[in-house]
């Protein structure tokens, strides 16, 4: 688990720089990618990104969790674009069925409230039947201060019963206009 610390510390930053609105910095959505490792157990329906305005894309996801599934891991790592993507963060691990029973990293909840509000993913496990994730943007007043302008990839792979079942690739700029 000490590696998740790595990934919060920078949520941390994200949250505790909360700076006041600036129209000259642009952080959003670029793209999504999402793929089912295991069409008997996981299908998605949608992945796609919304423009609404030049400042602001959603995030739209909706999948079925086929059969019920009681344990559920999410290895997640943030990647740099710099001649490709290159690891930037160093791999993180979340044991979701414990942390939303008792969400046992402080930083890691302040992020899931962040985009909780968009989705139907706060309750207890077992998961199973649409997860949806509707209209969620990156705001402004949680802009990471600390990160510097370029592009990112957040790459998620979520696990039932210790196996990849599918994944969830989050592109996303982020631009201060000085
Ligand atoms: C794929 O899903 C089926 C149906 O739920 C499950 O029985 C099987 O173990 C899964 N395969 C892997 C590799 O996880
Ligand atoms: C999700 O996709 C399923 C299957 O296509 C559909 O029946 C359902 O209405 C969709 N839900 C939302 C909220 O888009
Ligand atoms: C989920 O929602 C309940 C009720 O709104 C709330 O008490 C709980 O703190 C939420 N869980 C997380 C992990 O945010
Ligand atoms: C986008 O910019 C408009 C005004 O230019 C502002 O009202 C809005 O809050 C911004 N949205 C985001 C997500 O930063």
């Amino acid at each position: 688990m000490r590696t998740i610390f790595i990934l919060l510390g920078f949520f941390h930053i994200w949250v505790t720089l909360k700076l006041t609105y600036n129209e000259a910095i642009v952080f959003k959505f670029t793209n999504a990618v999402c793929e089912s490792y295991n069409e008997s157990w996981f299908v998605y329906h949608k992945c796609r990104l919304k423009a609404v305005s030049r400042n602001k894309t959603t995030l739209n996801l909706n999948g079925t969790v086929l059969h019920p599934a009681y344990d559920i891991g999410l290895h997640a790592q943030i990647f740099k674009k710099a001649n490709g993507y290159k690891p930037w963060v160093v791999k993180a691990e979340l044991d979701i069925c414990r942390f939303v029973k008792r969400a046992y990293n402080p930083v890691a909840k302040i992020v899931f409230n962040l985009f909780k509000e968009f989705s139907n993913f706060n309750h207890s496990c077992p998961y199973v039947g649409p997860q949806i994730v509707n209209g969620f943007y990156l705001r402004s007043n949680y802009l990471p201060h600390s990160i510097p302008t370029g592009d990112y990839l957040l790459s998620m792979t979520w696990l039932f019963d210790k196996r990849p079942q599918f994944s969830t690739k989050i592109y996303f700029i982020f631009t201060e206009d000085l």
